[in-house]
């Protein structure tokens, strides 16, 4: 049996424009991101350049990443930024207390992450540390990136090679606060906040979007507290808002924090709370903008989700500090679902960082630690499928009449779930299909336009838990769909069980 969902679309009447920084990216020293992943140093079999994986670049080129979040996460906040620069030989080793213990040889650092930026074509968002640095520390890290000229941190990155200053707009100011970044109240991270970004300095033409670190899930109130102190700036000299944006994280997890459940062998229940854990991330947003729009009704202050995703217990076997987890169709559906309200927040959400890019969490990319295969996941299908949204102007998908809803832990999910946009003359729609079991079928009346030369991709897979190993690798991989057509200025769209549907076509 297959539900019949209507909806219409106004394709001449833009919305706000999707920041390309919602499928913004995240690389933590955690695990095997950014050792084993990223980065597997110049004396390594794999190819690479100055240690960076070209197989890791390539794979990651054709999302066209807007940004990558580094060095954490909670690693931020115990790195000292000093310890990776100059002849590795001479960095010092760390203890990475918060992942495994291990130790951090430093090998990756500041020079090696700007290459990394380069190589994949995105923009650097660097996390500074609040919790165990200095003022000081922070301010010279980013004149040691951004400032020309002569001064003390210029020479020593000239010493260590780089002539020009890099071009590094995202900063943020502490990760987690509230908890592993410094155990700090709402109150006096807003302080600590003020502080930091007012040394961290705009050199030149280089303006830092500086981004205060946020609440964790609904705490609206550590939201209320970043606006508050905003609105209390003392200096008049001050042209823009001390921080830019505030950050907020949401994971989800089907069970608890003690026990996440595993990422591939779970119950339908299991499956729906998913599901639903991740449509609450509307929920989520509207609640942080609310408070928000009563300090900034100009919505000039973003929201930065620099954190979401799903996260599971580990894989087994395998380090618990490593967050490694496999990734199956749920999670590529729960990224679709994800972006359809990304997108319908572009008023606000400026930008959003999936966690984590390579073997941590949600990822886009698994490498084998022994043979170091390269395994794409059902998620990485997700952000290649959608990038047509990246900078792409909104556009309303209204439902009309009933659409298919699934009781889920006292609540309603609706199963089929849609969003639209337009860039360049062409017209970009995502359908997800939520329903483990049952298909759907999609009528969008196009109201205001016409389009031609319809082309559609699907990502499914026999069952919810497919997953993509180097044994098969493309066990959940997209295929051309012929379920969708234009007919009578209606799209028609086929969405089997556990779908994920992308139609593209030219505007006219
Ligand atoms: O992404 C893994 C961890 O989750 C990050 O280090 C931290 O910020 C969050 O708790």
């Amino acid at each position: 049996m297959s539900s019949i969902v209507n909806a219409v679309v106004n394709l001449d009447l833009e919305g706000p424009v999707i920041s390309r920084h919602v499928y913004g990216h995240f690389a933590e020293h955690l695990g095997r991101c950014i050792y084993g992943g990223f980065y597997v140093g110049e004396d390594s079999d794999i190819p690479n350049e100055g240690g960076i994986r070209l197989d890791v670049v390539e794979a990651l080129r054709a999302l066209d990443i807007p940004n990558l979040r580094w060095p954490g996460g909670c690693f931020a906040d115990e790195y000292h930024w000093r310890d990776g620069i100059g002849p590795k030989a001479d960095r010092p080793v760390m203890v990475n207390t918060h992942w495994g213990g291990v130790e951090e040889n430093n090998h990756f650092g500041t020079h090696e992450f700007m290459a990394l930026c380069e190589l994949l074509g995105t923009e650097p968002y660097i996390s500074g540390n609040v919790g165990s640095g200095t003022v000081q520390e922070m301010s010279e890290w980013v004149e040691y990136l951004t400032r020309d000229g002569d001064s003390p941190a210029v020479r020593e990155r000239k010493a260590n090679g780089r002539e020009e200053p890099w071009k590094v707009k995202y900063w943020g100011l502490g990760n987690e606060t509230w908890g592993c970044g410094g155990n700090m109240s709402a109150e006096q991270y807003a302080l600590e906040a003020r502080r930091y970004a007012t040394y961290c300095r705009d050199y030149g033409d280089n303006k830092l979007y500086r981004i205060a670190a946020g609440a964790s899930d609904f705490s609206y109130a550590w939201t209320e507290t970043l606006m508050k102190q905003l609105s209390h700036l003392g200096c008049q000299r001050v042209e823009r808002p001390l921080y830019q944006a505030v950050s907020v994280h949401y994971y989800t997890i089907a069970g608890t924090w003690d026990h996440k459940g595993s990422a591939t062998d779970f119950t339908p229940e299991e499956y729906y709370t998913t599901l639903h854990k991740a449509a609450r991330t509307d929920e989520l947003l509207t609640g942080h903008a609310n408070v928000m729009d009563l300090y900034d009704p100009k919505k000039e202050i973003g929201i930065v989700l620099d954190e979401w995703g799903t996260w599971w217990d580990v894989e087994p076997g395998t380090n618990p500090g490593f967050l490694y987890q496999q990734n199956t169709m749920r999670d590529a559906l729960v990224a679709s679902v994800s972006f359809d309200i990304f997108h319908r927040h572009a008023d606000r959400l400026v930008m959003a960082n999936i966690a984590q890019t390579v073997n941590v969490l949600q990822a886009m990319i698994l490498t084998d630690p022994e043979s170091g295969a390269l395994v794409l996941t059902p998620t990485y299908h997700v952000f290649r499928m959608n990038k047509g949204h990246q900078d792409a102007a909104s556009l309303q998908v209204h439902v009309v009449g009933d659409q298919p809803v699934k009781d889920v832990d006292g609540a309603e999910l609706s199963t089929v779930s849609v969003s639209a946009s337009r860039k360049d003359g062409r017209l970009l729609v995502s359908l997800s299909n939520l329903d483990a079991d049952e298909a759907a079928d999609m009528v969008v009346d196009l109201r205001g336009g016409s389009v031609t030369g319809l082309a559609a991709e699907i990502l499914t897979a026999a069952a919810v838990n497919a997953h993509n190993s180097p044994e098969a690798p493309e066990a959940v991989a997209p295929r051309a769909h012929d379920g969708a057509r234009i007919e009578d200025g209606k799209l028609f769209v086929h969405l089997p069980a556990h779908s994920f549907v992308t139609a593209a076509g030219d505007l006219a």
